[in-house]
């Protein structure tokens, strides 16, 4: 198919050019001195990404998923307890790999579409008056529904009951498209990956630690080896890796950090929320619901949209990487075959996320949905020119 393809995933995003030619380069030797300036750039430049003076960075070639398993074990033992904040599939999958390292996990559970209540997380730390609870985990975007989580609200409750458990925060697809401060929300842990709004091809993990969190880890029992942190830090101090590293992506990562820098953090995060809400208002005009059930808590990185009863989500989304080469996020978890997902995160301008939806639209009605053809793009042109 001519043209190039729509991937309107909530991540992997489209790499641009940009990134992809600093990534076309010769491999360096990853312990000479030219890798060792590659490695402090990166590290110092995700040190502003994350909003962090006082916070580590460490890299791993890995996935989000690999920076979960990074996050806990590093930090816990087995036998301890944590609270895990769920309310979706992404914070459960967090969840589940933490029990798998025999960590006692407490849920508070919510319903797809929900966010992450503070106020009971505040309610079980009080009561938690021995302190077992040795972590609060919390995903701060909820990539299956369209949540953000307010981070700086959980903080604050742990702050008033004077909890000393470690904050852990999931920001795979949060980081560098919706506002994340690492320092000012006291997070002990935040992991990502480079596949959403870092812009850059997946296969890295990702994690900003705070000292308290390092000191925390030197008592820590849960088996490690490739995700033990330690010599990851010592040997990124040298500007080197303890293995083999993913030179490449580190290419890409030092140039996406620039153009992110050239943009303006604040104006990232801008650009994400208008075009987040351009794709809310097509929704509307659909007149199809939103998972996401409250509108402080709308993601700006993606939306999850719910098909009308008796269409099926698959179904559709299949169609229309068929029809259109338009690839669009699948139900996960509790919501499979009910809602599709609509991506607007990393390199993404105004007409990339028209089209997306002229496509959407189009296929809607091809699939036989009863949306007026124009309804959804006039209502996001509308917004955008407003
Ligand atoms: C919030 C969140 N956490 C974790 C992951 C897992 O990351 P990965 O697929 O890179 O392992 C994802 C993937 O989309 C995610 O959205």
């Amino acid at each position: 198919m001519s043209g190039r393809p729509f991937l309107q995933i909530p991540g992997p995003t489209l790499v641009p050019e940009r990134i992809v030619r600093a990534m076309s380069q010769p491999i360096i030797d990853h312990r000479g001195p030219k890798f060792e300036a590659l490695v402090h750039d990166c590290l110092q430049g995700l040190k502003g990404i994350f909003q962090t003076e006082r916070g580590r960075i460490a890299l791993y070639p890995g996935s989000g998923t690999g920076a979960w398993e990074a996050t806990l074990v590093n930090t816990l033992s087995p036998g301890d307890r944590v609270l895990a904040c769920v309310n979706g599939f992404f914070s459960t999958g967090f969840a589940r790999t933490a029990a798998a390292f025999g960590v006692d996990v407490e849920r508070i559970e919510v319903p797809y579409g929900a966010s992450v209540p503070a106020a009971q997380v505040e309610a079980r730390l009080r009561a938690d008056e021995a302190h077992e609870i040795r972590a609060v985990l919390v995903v701060h975007n909820e990539t299956s529904t369209g949540v953000t989580a307010n981070v700086a609200a959980v903080r604050a409750a742990m702050n008033r009951v004077s909890h000393p458990a470690l904050l852990l925060v999931d920001t795979v697809s949060s980081l560098a498209s919706i506002d994340f401060r690492f320092d000012a929300w006291g997070v002990d842990v935040a992991l990502t990956g480079p596949q959403k709004g870092l812009m850059l091809p997946p296969g890295m993990a990702i994690l900003a630690v705070s000292e308290r969190a390092i000191t925390v880890s030197e008592k820590a029992k849960c088996p490690r080896s490739y995700w033990d942190w330690q010599p990851v830090f010592e040997r990124n101090r040298r500007g080197q890796f303890p293995y083999t590293p993913a030179t490449a992506l580190l290419f890409g990562l030092r140039e996406a950090i620039a153009m992110i820098n050239e943009e303006g953090l604040p104006n990232v995060f801008a650009r994400h929320a208008r075009l987040a809400e351009a794709c809310r208002r097509a929704a509307r005009a659909w007149e199809l619901p939103l998972l996401c059930r409250d509108p402080a808590e709308y993601s700006n990185t993606l939306t999850a949209v719910a098909m009308p009863p008796g269409y099926d989500s698959d179904a559709f989304i299949a169609h229309a990487y068929r029809r259109v080469n338009l690839s669009l996020g699948v139900g996960l978890g509790d919501v499979k075959g009910k809602v599709f997902r609509i991506g607007h995160l990393g390199s993404l301008n105004e007409l990339d996320l028209l089209g997306g939806l002229a496509g959407v639209e189009m296929m809607l009605r091809e699939f036989g949905v009863p949306v007026k053809l124009g309804a959804g793009l006039g209502a996001a042109e509308e917004f955008l020119l407003s």
